[in-house]
Formats: structure tokens, C-alpha cells, sequence
């Protein structure tokens, strides 16, 4: 039995490719393309900055990874646009079977999030969803000033839930994320819903799912 199931956010419970719909209406035959290189380029500065000891919040490296992603393709982003771009980020849709998992895990373990994104961006996801009924916790890497995978920001789960790592079964769908939350100590559950090829350079995941049904056949 685990104190916590603890889940990342964007990825793994919010549909982030569903950006790439108001990508293409904005700039036709683009969208795939800006959406993948924003949320490569947000994710890169997270880390480079917590390896060079400094902090922007995620909603200013989210800004500035579409701004890079703009660029880099080509594409003139006007203000209006960059702010629709923006503004959808805080109301991503969880995907399909998101909503029901959570109502039926929550009824078996605590559940909470813990994410890079900003008190205000969660605040939003989850209030838009409806999902604040389902997470005792939502804990934000902005009250340590570092991103994931730095052990501060996994740490903020330890003390919100006075566990050890092992009781923690963390859920994650980004690969970089499930080696760091592995080496914290959490026991963890790879969402792969993209079918990614597994990293060699950390332990392997204990769970590995396509979706939170499949890991709610997994817990005990
Ligand atoms: C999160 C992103 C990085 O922390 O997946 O929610």
C-alpha cells in the first residue's frame, strides 16, 4: 500500500499536444511543430536554469519557450497571438480518461499533483477541469525555486504527506521525469502514453502503463 499516488501535470494529466489544434488555427501547417518546440524549449530552460542555481517561474519560461519556438520557425508571433497561445496553456484539457481514474483512485489512496508549473497555473488547470475534489494536494516546484528533477521539489511531497519516498508511488508520462523521481526514491509509475523508448541512463520504473486506467489495475 502507498501513503500517496502523486501525479506530474502536463503530459501526464494534461493534454499538452491539444495546443497544437489553436497552433494551426493560428498558423496553418505550424502547429505540431511550435507545440513540440515550446514545450521542449519551456522544459530545457527549467533545467538550465536550476543547473546554473537561478529561478524564473514556468509561466515566464513558458513565454519564453514559445517566443523561442516562434522564432526559431520562423513564424511572426504577434502579441494577440502569443497571449491566446498563453492563456490556453491554463486551461488544458486532462486527457480522456483522466476524470474517472482520478474519482475511482481517489476513493482508494490520497492523491495530489506535483508540478514545475506555478500556483496560478495549477490553480487554473484544476479549477477548469474540475478536479479539486480528487487531490488533497497541489504542490507547486515554485516554493523551492528549482525545477523537477532536483530532490528539493520531490521533497515537498514528503513533507506534505510525512512519508518515506518508497510509499510514494509517483506517476509521470515524460521519461527525463520518472529517472528523477526513481532516484529521489519514489516508487514509480511510467504513463507512457506516447509508447517512448525507455532512458538507460537511471532505474527503470517499477509500474510501466499506457494510461491511468492501466494503472489502476496495477495498484494494490
Ligand atoms: C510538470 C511538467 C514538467 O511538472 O510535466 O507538470
Amino acid at each position: 500500500m502507498f501513503k500517496a499516488v502523486v501525479f506530474d501535470a502536463y503530459g501526464t494529466l494534461l493534454d499538452v499536444s491539444s495546443l497544437s489544434e489553436l497552433g494551426n488555427e493560428l498558423f496553418p501547417g505550424k502547429g505540431v511543430a511550435l507545440c513540440e518546440l515550446w514545450h521542449k524549449k519551456q522544459l530545457e530552460y527549467s533545467w538550465l536554469l536550476s543547473l546554473m542555481g537561478k529561478y524564473q517561474d514556468f509561466w515566464s519560461l513558458t513565454r519564453l519557450g514559445l517566443q523561442y519556438a516562434g522564432a526559431a520557425l520562423g513564424l511572426s508571433i504577434g502579441d494577440t497571438q502569443e497571449e491566446r497561445l498563453m492563456q490556453a496553456y491554463l486551461t488544458l484539457p486532462p486527457y480522456p480518461e483522466v476524470r474517472t481514474s482520478l474519482l475511482r483512485l481517489s476513493q482508494r489512496y490520497p492523491l495530489a499533483l506535483l508540478s514545475n508549473g506555478t500556483p496560478d497555473m495549477l490553480e487554473s488547470v484544476v479549477r477548469v477541469n474540475n478536479l479539486e475534489t480528487y487531490l488533497s494536494h497541489v504542490l507547486s516546484a515554485d516554493e523551492v525555486g528549482v525545477y523537477k528533477p532536483h530532490p528539493k521539489v520531490y521533497d515537498l511531497v514528503i513533507q506534505a504527506f510525512f512519508a518515506i519516498p518508497g510509499e510514494i508511488m509517483f506517476v509521470s508520462s515524460n521519461g527525463w521525469e520518472v529517472s528523477g523521481a526513481k532516484s529521489f526514491g519514489f516508487s514509480v509509475a511510467w504513463c507512457n502514453r506516447a509508447g517512448a523508448t525507455f532512458e538507460t541512463h537511471a532505474p527503470p520504473p517499477d509500474l510501466v502503463v499506457e494510461n491511468l486506467e492501466g494503472l489502476e489495475a496495477l495498484l494494490p
